[in-house]
This record gives C-alpha cells, structure tokens and sequence, in this order.
C-alpha cells in the first residue's frame, strides 16, 4: 500500500505544483529512493509539460519517477492498481471549490478522496487566511465523508514563502493561530521564499545534507520533518 498524497488550498499561486515537484524530486531519489508516482490531474497540467520539456534533447530515458496525465475519472480506475505498484502517490490538483456543489460532488473532493494526507501550504498576507480557513472547513467535511474509511485523512498546514523579514510576519503568527483552532496542526519548519524553488524542474532533487546553500538546506530540513509526518502511522 502507498501512501497518497496532495497539496491543497484553493488559494491559487501558494506552491501546491512546486512542493509537488520538489517532494517527488526528492524522494524518488537518493538517498530515499522511492518509488514515486505523480498523477497530474490539475487541467493547466503543468507538471505533464514540464516533464515533457525536461526530457527535450535528452538521450538517456530513466527518470526518477513516473509522471501520470489523469482526468478525474481515469485517477479512479487506476488508483487501486497505483496503490499496490508504488511507495508515494502525489496527486497535483487545482485547488478551486465549487460552493454550488455538494461535498461529494465536487472535483476536489473526488481526488482527495483517496489521500492519506493532506498538506496545506500557507502564505501569510493576500488575504490568504480567508480562503484557507474555507478550505480547512471543507477538509474537515470531506474528513467527517471518510470517517468509515479504513484510510484516514490527515491534515497538516505548513508556511510557504516565509521571509525574514516582512511586514506580515506579526500577522502570520495569528493567522496561524486561527488555522490551528480551525482544527490543523502545522508543521515546525517553514519554507523560505527562494529563486532555486522558482526553477524546480521534474528531475532534479534539492535534498542535500551537506549542502551550503540556504534555500537547499531549508528544504533538507523541511522535507526530514515532512518524512517523519508521513512514516507516522
Ligand atoms: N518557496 C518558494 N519560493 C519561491 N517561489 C515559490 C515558492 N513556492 C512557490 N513559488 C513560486 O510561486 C508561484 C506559484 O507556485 P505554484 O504554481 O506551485 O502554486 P500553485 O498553488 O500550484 O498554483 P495554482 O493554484 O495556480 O495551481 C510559482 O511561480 C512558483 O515558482
Ligand atoms: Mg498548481
């Protein structure tokens, strides 16, 4: 069994695609070396077109990992058998409720579905707390959907695009606050914002133990403490 997992907000331009990539680039490599699998279900199909530009005028074929083109119907056929063949599943979905629907009906919903974990990445300021804290509601709904599941729904917020020193730090720490009694618990490390992360590709891991650049050492420790969430349980 593998363990499936999204990034999710509805909030557009917070780093679901990117952390998609860089988990996926980094795992599926050394030294985790896992058998990793991304399931581009996201219409803009942005991870699909990156793949398919990193491997123009390449002449080895062996990637890291495999990367799936799936409308929402064809996540359904196959997940069981994706399931059983792969260690990680990452699922990279538009993020955009649907407030007409009904909670079983909507898109989302349907790839969430068969997560294990959900990772809600969050950037202070643009009012973000809004549309995060209507998705967090929405979560806990789809949670409450699952509850018979022998699969449960874990929801764990993080920071993206922390900078040092920003005007809407003091107001990140009780947006936090608010996200936490809205029911999410949130990762102890944050994600900077950093230009290598604006390059990310579909090959290349950042993990580097030894590294002495800032950004890569960032996501070093970010992704130990993401791989301890999810070996947990
Ligand atoms: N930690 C980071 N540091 C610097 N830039 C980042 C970081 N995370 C994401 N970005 C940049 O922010 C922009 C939005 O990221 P991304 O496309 O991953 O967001 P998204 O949530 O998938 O958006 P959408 O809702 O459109 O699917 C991109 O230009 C990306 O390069
Ligand atoms: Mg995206």
């Amino acid at each position: 069994m593998s363990k499936i997992i999204i990034f999710g907000n509805q909030k557009g331009g917070v780093g679901k695609t990117t952390l998609t990539c860089l988990c996926a680039n980094a795992l599926s490599q050394a030294p985790f070396n896992y058998k990793v699998c991304v399931i581009d279900n996201d219409k803009q199909k942005s991870i699909a077109e990156a793949r398919n530009f990193d491997l123009e005028d390449r002449t080895e074929t062996t990637v890291p990992y495999t990367v799936l083109e799936f409308e929402i119907e064809e996540l359904q056929q196959q997940i069981q058998a994706l399931d059983k063949e792969y260690d990680l599943i990452f699922i990279d979905t538009a993020g955009k409720l649907d407030t007409q629907a009904a909670i079983e009906n909507q898109e989302i919903t349907k790839a969430i579905m068969y997560c294990d974990y959900l990772f809600l990445p969050f950037r202070a300021g643009n009012f973000n707390l809004d549309a995060s804290l209507q998705y967090l509601k929405f979560l806990l709904e789809v949670q409450e959907v699952r509850s018979d599941s022998p699969r449960q729904l874990k929801i764990l917020g993080f920071v993206n695009m922390y900078r040092v020193r920003s005007k809407v730090n003091d107001l990140l720490i009780s947006e936090i606050k608010h996200l936490k009694e809205g029911g999410v618990s949130f990762m102890v490390n944050r994600l900077g914002n950093y230009t290598i992360f604006e390059d990310v590709d579909t090959l290349t891991s950042m993990y580097d133990e030894d590294t002495n650049h800032t950004g890569k050492l960032n996501f070093t420790v970010w992704l130990n403490e993401f791989i301890k969430l999810i070996s947990n349980g």
